[in-house]
């Protein structure tokens, strides 16, 4: 395959994921938007440097969304449509996870505008990752919580951290401004001071931004302190985390030498 059609249409606006950070880890179809975008948003406090300048370096007109209101962000959305400009708003990993989208795509349906999302790589995939575990674990941690913390943003109480220790691999989105939050959430659900997890700070932005700190629950804290860190972080709390934990598991099911004989032969039969 030499190459790859990516059709990419003018009777819509897109609302593109642009992954990470980290340029190459774009997708094709955002690639193929930002090579053509005319009218660009972009969520100008969480994307990397690297990304505002290839946005900047190639739209005609940008607007970052961080000084903008869910009205103002619909109207240029609506205003490029309508010129039949290539009109794109860009996130930092995927714009289906705290994307903030809602109020803007009542809008965009209210006034007829068509918009299409195109997924990034999340930011909490991309810092498991990096620091090169996975999220799932056979037979302890078969189910993955996206969540966060509320300080000031409304949340239901049957949502708050502490109702989903043990239940799965925790990681946490926008919570790294509030350590002790997190910690007192953890801890209230049965999590130990002890127990291993891991902060990965804005995750493939390269040396010296990125940062990966394994730490103990109780010294989250102290950690940001010391290490400045400041927004953009992942935490990820689970059975994945234990490194100790982790050395004593057992094969995965799935590629035990056992399995491989099944699967081999179910291949032939189904021939
Ligand atoms: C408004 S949310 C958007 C999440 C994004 N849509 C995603 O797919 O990850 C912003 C939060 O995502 C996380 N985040 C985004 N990019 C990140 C990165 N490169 N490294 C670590 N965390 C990141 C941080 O927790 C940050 O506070």
């Amino acid at each position: 395959m030499d190459t790859v059609e990516i059709p990419i249409r003018k009777d819509r606006v897109y609302i593109v994921g642009l992954g990470p950070g980290d340029v190459s880890l774009l997708t094709l179809k955002a690639y193929n938007i930002i090579k053509r975008v005319e009218v660009a948003l972009y969520t100008g406090s969480l994307l990397s440097p690297k990304l505002v300048k290839l946005i900047k370096e190639h739209a005609k007109e940008t607007y970052n969304t961080a000084e903008m209101s869910e009205e103002d962000i619909a109207k240029v959305l609506e205003e490029g449509y309508r010129r039949g400009r290539l009109t794109a708003w860009f996130h930092d990993g995927c714009p289906t996870i705290y994307g903030g989208l809602w109020g803007v795509i009542r809008r965009l349906k209210e006034r007829g505008v068509p918009y299409e999302i195109v997924p990034g790589v999340p930011s909490f995939c991309a810092a498991a990752a990096r620091v090169g575990l996975e999220l799932t674990v056979q037979e302890l941690s078969q189910t993955v919580i996206i969540s966060r913390i509320s300080k000031r943003t409304p949340m239901r109480d049957e949502e708050r951290v502490r109702n989903f220790v043990g239940r799965g691999t925790i990681v946490l989105l926008l919570s790294i401004h509030a350590p002790e939050l997190v910690v007192e959430e953890l801890k209230a659900g049965g999590l130990s001071e002890d127990a291993p997890i891991v902060v990965v700070h804005r995750a493939t932005w390269g040396e010296p931004v990125e940062k990966i700190i394994k730490c103990r629950l109780g010294e989250l804290p102290e950690v940001v302190k010391r290490e400045n860190i400041k927004g953009c972080a992942v935490i990820i709390v689970g059975p994945c985390t234990d490194e100790e934990l982790i050395k004593t598991l057992p094969s995965s099911i799935v590629y035990s030498p056992d399995k491989h004989k099944y699967a081999r032969s179910t291949v032939v039969e189904g021939h």
